[in-house]
């Protein structure tokens, strides 16, 4: 098992991506703590992954909120000890351009993303400085990459999160600790179906738009977890400040 041992902390894992790694990482051996803001669904998803032979429990928590990021490591540290694994995975989606974006949508899009992985970062870091180690990976995308249509706030969300993870990659590897991101391509989750109803765009058409990329389909959560479980093991040990695009080849070209 590659993460026998460790605590591994997981935002928006509730569902999508968030929820496959917590279960993969948890199969791995880490003791899981899930963070989300519905209480009754993560702590179903806590339950499943106890039953199925794991170790994981669920923390409410916006990321948005600084009090909430703050408080759920501290129960962290107070229960398991320490963090191994920071996962910022939490993120929401307004296909807008910046003349359709309201405020709203961009502060939502903005504190969601980026400020959550800042605020779990600052409220993380200092345990896993005085223990000299530690992987923080956030979930950016391949439009933090290049840039999407109708998605000006979340691409500026997730090339911050790129830059970001590189200015903590130099700043912490004296530390011992890693900070990487990955970057997912169209993934099976409830924001694409949702995305397609914004648009406007019935889901099969939708899908089949992915048909043009090199691997001529979407992503499963599974293969984002995969990837996620990489950078948080000993198997990217001499990795940190780089993006790894999971993408079936979407923006290799
Ligand atoms: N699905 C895709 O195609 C895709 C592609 C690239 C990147 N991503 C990114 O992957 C991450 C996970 O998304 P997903 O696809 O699993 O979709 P999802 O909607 O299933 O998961 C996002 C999760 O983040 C949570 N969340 C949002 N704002 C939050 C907040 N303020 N505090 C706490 N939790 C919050 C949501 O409640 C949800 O559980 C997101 O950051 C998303 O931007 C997804």
């Amino acid at each position: 098992m590659k993460l026998d041992g460790k605590v591994a902390l997981i935002t928006g894992g509730n569902s999508g991506i968030g929820s496959a790694t917590a279960a993969l990482l948890a199969k791995e051996g880490a003791t899981v703590v899930l963070t989300g803001r519905n209480q009754a669904r993560g702590d179903q998803i806590a339950q499943a992954i106890t039953e199925a032979g794991g170790r994981a429990i669920f923390l409410r928590a916006d990321v948005r909120v600084a009090d909430d990021c703050r408080q759920v490591i501290e129960q962290t540290l107070e229960r398991f000890g320490r963090i191994d694994v920071l996962f910022n995975n939490a993120g929401v989606y307004h296909p807008r351009t910046v003349p359709e974006c309201t405020e709203q949508e961009w502060d939502e899009t903005i504190d969601s993303s980026l400020k959550g992985a800042f605020l779990m970062s600052k409220y993380a870091l200092p345990s896993m400085i005085e223990r000299g180690s530690g992987s923080i990976i956030h979930t950016s995308s391949g439009w933090g990459i290049q840039g999407g249509d109708h998605a000006a706030a979340y691409c500026a969300a997730k090339g911050g999160l790129v830059v970001m993870a590189k200015a903590m990659a130099i700043d912490h590897g004296p530390d011992g600790i890693r900070v990487n991101c990955v970057c997912p391509g169209d993934v099976d989750t409830p924001m694409l179906p949702d995305d397609a109803g914004r648009r406007g765009m019935a889901w099969d058409d939708y899908v089949a738009g992915a048909s043009d990329r090199p691997l001529g389909r979407i992503g499963t959560t599974e293969e984002i977890a995969r990837a996620v479980l990489f950078l948080a093991s000993d198997d990217s040990s001499f990795i940190t400040g780089e993006a790894l695009v999971v993408d079936g080849g979407g923006i290799a070209g």
